[in-house]
């Protein structure tokens, strides 16, 4: 059989139908969404615009995950090489640099989320000089949430607000690339080392000896001790919350790419080995990692988006061969799983392309729905998949 007469495999066949049908949902929201923002979550599988809030019209740019629609912009524009998805990606730096500027909702440290995906992937392939400049300023804004003696980043609310100082959340792995762009960019070390800093706390409290991990951890802000872990979206305080195991996975790999510490690598590894080792039979876990099959709960899908990308990210950075193929092969079932099971059926079907997320189940809100990270991570996760030596933005 000559090369051209090869097969390709029944998983690169479903690669390439997953990517084909989540383009067309992305194509559709182009036209519905414009350069407003969909809500974080669907409502009955579909995204209804941003609800207004305070001060702010429907569909604005306020929240954590209005970047990962320009994201997903970027991710169509690398797979399929279409010039109108960088211009509908590059559309939103404006509304990033306008935020950034005006102070809109800036009090969180979810900053690396909205300004990696928005401005520093503008900035890094366009060379465009607005969003390099917005992403600098959301990294100063972020590096005031930096809090000493702790060495820790707040994550949320008011440096002020006595129910949030000195707390941080396992989420903040994935937000210092930012901060570690802003240091090659700039030649400021100051960013990085306080990324470093914040990172080396998460490691040592975060994560917890038996590999599971906390989902939120207060220091005492003025002494700088290191005080209890507590939960706000798992199931309790001394469980294990699946998306923020998924984050500690792909923040902890990030974290290590960009210092070489391999406590980091190490840690990644000790998140992957427990998330996997708690995957019920379609290998997409539960909301938080307590709860198996026949539980009765739902599902995280997205949790299961970040952990592919995670897996695969890790298997590029672990020198043992055995080891880099299991979270490879790992990455690959989940991901298949998620394309069989979990995918939408086309812009017809839902306005997501990823359903059975949950965003948080105590509350409430967003529980077995399309979640807009949980879209974004699973187009990355195809993109890893189909595009040999992909560059990741983060
Ligand atoms: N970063 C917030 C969440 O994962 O729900």
């Amino acid at each position: 059989m000559t090369a051209t007469n090869v097969r390709p495999s029944p998983d690169a066949e479903a690669m390439t139908a997953a990517v084909t049908a989540a383009i067309r949902t992305v194509e559709a929201n182009i036209d519905a969404f414009g350069t407003r923002y969909p809500a974080d979550t669907t409502v009955a599988n579909r995204y209804p615009l941003r609800p207004p809030t305070a001060g702010q019209p429907e569909g604005a740019n306020v929240g954590w995950t209005t970047s990962f629609w320009p994201g997903m912009l970027w991710l169509a524009h690398d797979l399929t090489g279409d010039e109108r998805y960088l211009q509908a990606a590059q559309s939103h730096v404006d509304s990033f640099a306008d935020r950034v500027r005006g102070g809109i909702d800036l009090d969180t440290h979810d900053l690396g989320f909205l300004y990696t995906l928005a401005c520093v992937t503008p900035a890094r392939r366009t060379g465009d000089r607005r969003a390099r400049d917005a992403a600098l300023a959301a990294a100063d804004h972020l590096m005031t949430r930096f809090l000493e003696p702790a060495g820790i980043i707040q994550a949320w609310g008011d440096l002020a607000d006595p129910r949030q100082r000195g707390r941080t959340i396992i989420d903040s792995l994935m937000n210092t690339p930012l901060l570690y762009w802003a240091s090659q960019t700039t030649g400021d070390d100051r960013y990085a080392t306080a990324a470093r800093r914040h990172t080396a706390q998460l490691r040592e409290h975060i994560l917890r000896p038996d590999g599971t991990t906390f989902h939120t951890f207060y220091w005492d802000a003025e002494t700088g001790a290191p005080l209890r872990g507590e939960t706000e979206q798992g199931h309790g305080d001394d469980t294990c919350w699946a998306r923020g195991q998924a984050w500690g996975i792909y923040g902890f790999t990030l974290n290590h790419r960009y210092t070489g510490d391999p406590t980091l690598l190490a840690a990644a590894s000790t998140c992957a080995d427990h998330f996997l080792a708690r995957l019920p039979a379609d290998h997409v876990g539960y909301w938080d990692l307590e709860f198996g099959d026949g539980s009765g709960e739902e599902r995280d899908s997205s949790a299961a988006a970040i952990a592919a990308c995670g897996l695969a990210e890790l298997a590029g950075s672990v020198a043992d061969a055995a080891r880099a193929k299991g979270y490879r092969d790992a990455a690959q079932r989940i991901l298949r799983s998620l394309v069989d099971n979990y995918a939408a059926g086309g812009p017809m079907d839902s306005n997501a392309l990823l359903l059975h997320g949950v965003y948080d189940k105590p509350k409430g809100i967003g529980v077995d729905e399309g979640t807009l990270w949980g879209d974004y991570f699973y187009l990355e996760a195809l993109t890893r998949a189909t595009i040999p030596g992909w560059t990741s933005p983060w």
